[in-house]
């Protein structure tokens, strides 16, 4: 996780982001101080990732990367105001000790992969369509000698996979269909016929964009309705607050690079 020390939004790359409307910045702080807080309780280790000034959506450390199994592939961002974030990113994997893979192909990290370590003895969910490109998913599949399952973003308010889709625990997924193609809905409905459904609300609310133990799941306090949903799935929701940092298009999930040594 980075803190969100010099999170402003003074420029615009996804429909969330609003040029105009005012971030009270000390106020992020304190809201991602609470989200860090939250995961330490639940008994996650927290590495921190030191800001940068100039970089104001570090604090969305998903985007820097995407590890299996102790190897890393690398980001490569879309959009210039972000690409520097990468080197940061590659630096304290390099710390770690972990291999890392440099990527060719435009990709966002764990804003667009995601990893399934049960299902089929380990899959890789993958996004293009807004941010990623398809060619990426072939890259991240020989990079980390895991299956691919690549998926198509069609609505540009869910410009990331982690805003769509999201792993419950090992194997079992929720996701918001409509955020998907028609091909890419069939092949979801084929390969998870028993996972979480979340509707227009929900996806909005950003009630996707979670961290799960496989038990608690943290979410955007918004999603009230998705956190009912969830109860009776049998998880127990952590709703967490993070109004500053919507206003930059992200939430819970989009603060946090999860380490899978
Ligand atoms: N403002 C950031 C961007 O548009 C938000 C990134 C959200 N991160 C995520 N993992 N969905 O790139």
């Amino acid at each position: 996780m980075s803190p969100p020390e010099h999170f402003v939004v003074e420029y615009a790359i996804n429909p969330w982001m609003d040029t105009t409307t005012p971030v009270d910045t000390e106020l992020a702080v304190k809201q991602w101080e609470g989200l860090r807080e939250t995961l330490t309780r639940l008994g996650h280790t927290v590495h921190v990732l030191t800001p940068e000034i100039g970089l104001p959506d570090m604090v969305y450390a998903a985007n820097g990367a995407f590890s299996v199994d102790g190897v890393v592939y690398g980001a490569r961002f879309r959009y210039p105001q972000r690409m520097a974030e990468a080197a940061a990113h590659k630096r304290f994997y390099a710390e770690l000790g972990w291999k890392y893979a440099t990527p060719v192909e435009t990709n966002e990290g764990e804003g667009d992969f995601t990893y399934l370590p049960s299902y089929l003895g380990g899959v890789v969910l993958a996004g293009h369509g807004f941010r990623t490109e398809a060619a990426a998913h072939s890259e991240a599949q020989e990079a980390l000698g895991r299956p691919v399952i690549s998926l198509r973003l069609v609505d540009p308010r869910f410009y990331h996979l982690d805003v769509a889709l999201a792993p419950l625990d090992d194997s079992t997924i929720a996701y918001y269909p409509e955020a998907f193609s028609e091909s890419t809905r069939a092949v979801l409905r084929q390969l998870f016929p028993d996972a979480v459904i979340a509707d227009e609300e929900d996806a909005l609310a950003f009630g996707l964009n979670l961290v799960s133990d496989g038990r608690n799941v943290v979410l955007n306090t918004e999603a009230t309705a998705f956190a009912a949903k969830l109860r009776s799935a049998g998880y127990v929701p952590v709703p967490v607050e993070l109004t500053e940092l919507k206003k930059g298009g992200g939430s819970v999930k989009c603060c946090v690079a999860e380490l899978r040594p």
